[in-house]
């Protein structure tokens, strides 16, 4: 990659279990990019209401306490770090508890707003390939590239009960389709595809295939 290009943001949006985390972590490896896992921020502010006895479907006291929780991820894609008031979080903010109840959280405006600032601090300056559901359409519109990566929910059901060490698949599936549903519908900034974007669905290929597609769009962008 040209050093004219060293400040490229790359834009991978997707519904639960598609592939975009090793998805964009590789993109970003190959590409020298950083690395920013916006999923893992929504996780930790649920770690946060959660360890503090905030009830999560009260969106106004989620409201009212989402200033609060102190932030901070790393962007390196070979070990992406992330920490709640000085907490290392990364494998709390994985579990069941915290996955059913990061919907709620997430669809809260305040919660989207206090963390919008925190990404584009992040993203400021470039030079990064960045995840989550509402990158493209809003936390960087003005994107390099914006990809929109989809699979067969079956296929992501298996890829995500096979991370969670052979989780039971068709609960898997089940609850995957239910978070879906509440992030595509939701009010606040709801998952979609963004102008612009380029849709892969990933259902038949490798990640390496996947991961080769998308540095190409990223180097024929350039
Ligand atoms: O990618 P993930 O499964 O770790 O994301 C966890 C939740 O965070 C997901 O259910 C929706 C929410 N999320 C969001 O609303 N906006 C983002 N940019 C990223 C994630």
């Amino acid at each position: 990659m040209s050093s004219a290009r060293t400040g490229v943001v790359v834009a991978i949006d997707g519904p639960s279990g598609s592939g975009k985390s090793s998805t964009s972590r590789g993109v970003a490896t190959r590409l020298g990019l950083r690395y920013l896992d916006t999923g893992a921020m929504y996780r930790a502010m649920t770690w946060w209401m959660l360890q503090h006895g905030v009830p999560v479907d009260d969106a106004p006291a989620v409201a009212e306490r989402c200033g609060e929780p102190v932030i901070e991820t790393g962007t390196d894609p070979q070990n992406p770090t992330i920490a709640v008031d000085g907490t290392d979080v990364a494998r709390a903010i994985r579990t069941a508890e915290v996955t059913c109840a990061v919907s709620p959280v997430s669809a809260v405006p305040q919660v989207r707003a206090r963390l919008l600032g925190l990404q584009r601090a992040a993203i400021d300056g470039g030079g990064i390939v960045v995840e989550g559901r509402d990158i493209g359409s809003v936390v960087a519109p003005d994107a390099d590239q914006k990809v929109y990566l989809t699979a067969d929910a079956t296929a992501r059901a298996a890829r995500r009960a096979a991370e969670e060490g052979g989780a039971d698949l068709s609960a898997t599936e089940t609850s995957l389709l239910a978070r879906d549903r509440i992030d595509s519908t939701r009010t606040a900034s709801p998952l979609m595809m963004a102008e612009g974007a380029v849709h892969v669905d990933s259902t038949p290929y490798t990640l390496e295939e996947v991961v080769d597609l998308i540095v190409g769009l990223v180097e024929d962008a350039g």
